[in-house]
């Protein structure tokens, strides 16, 4: 599975990178926003930084605006994924873009039928927003199943791209079902890391170390 992510915060995308856990980073309109900076400055600090897809997202809401915005992103780096949102307009220029010879991320998908759609459209990547679905009470997994299940019946070649994903659960459970890419935010990948017994297993070991009265260097 490829870990994306979800972040513009140029230092903590670095921490992860520097550990090999980095296959791209996806950004949004809030995630800009938070990290204060520039849109343009901030995509090609990242897109340098990582070998892999970095998703950069458009803010025109027709078609022809969005294919523009599009270029002008795509013209950052290589490595740019133009990121459109799941609207009719988003479909059109998913289309114009991906036949350009763009990466395309197609985005706030919330439903299978959208995520066909973007298929049929030449999207990259589809990105099902796993915690929002959740949020209203409905099963964002649920969601990456059905979407992998068509994906494969029918041999598309987008890549499902698990995103809003929240908590380590909702890690474990995009990788199980099969989720091409999952984008997360740094401190849920971090926290794949921990569990208590790790925890607990080591403070015996460090007890029983120090009785030893030994030293390794
Ligand atoms: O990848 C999409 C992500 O940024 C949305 O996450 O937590 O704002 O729903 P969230």
């Amino acid at each position: 599975m490829k870990f994306f992510v979800d972040t513009a915060e140029v230092d903590q995308i670095k921490e992860l990178n520097d550990l090999g856990m980095v296959d791209g980073v996806t950004t949004n309109p809030s995630l800009i926003l938070k990290s204060g900076r520039d849109i343009l400055e901030v995509t090609r600090e990242i897109a340098d930084m990582v070998d892999g897809p970095v998703s950069a997202e458009v803010v025109a809401l027709e078609a022809d605006a969005m294919i523009e915005e599009g270029r002008k992103l795509a013209q950052i780096a290589g490595n740019i994924a133009v990121k459109v949102p799941l609207t009719w307009a988003g479909l059109k220029a998913c289309k114009v873009l991906s036949d350009e010879g763009n990466m395309v991320n197609v985005t706030l998908c919330f439903s299978a039928n959208q995520a066909l759609l973007a298929a049929k459209a030449g999207a990259t990547f589809i990105s099902p927003f796993v915690g929002r679905l959740d949020d209203i009470n409905l099963d964002g997994m649920e969601l990456i199943s059905d979407i992998r299940q068509i994906y494969d019946n029918y041999g598309y070649e987008t890549q499902i791209l698990a995103a809003s994903i929240r908590t380590v659960n909702h890690a474990c459970q995009a990788a199980l079902i099969g989720a091409d890419v999952m984008t997360a935010p740094p401190g849920v990948i971090k926290k794949m890391a921990d569990h208590p017994l790790t925890d607990a297993g080591l403070e015996q070991f460090m007890k029983d170390w120090a009785k030893t009265g030994q030293k390794i260097v």
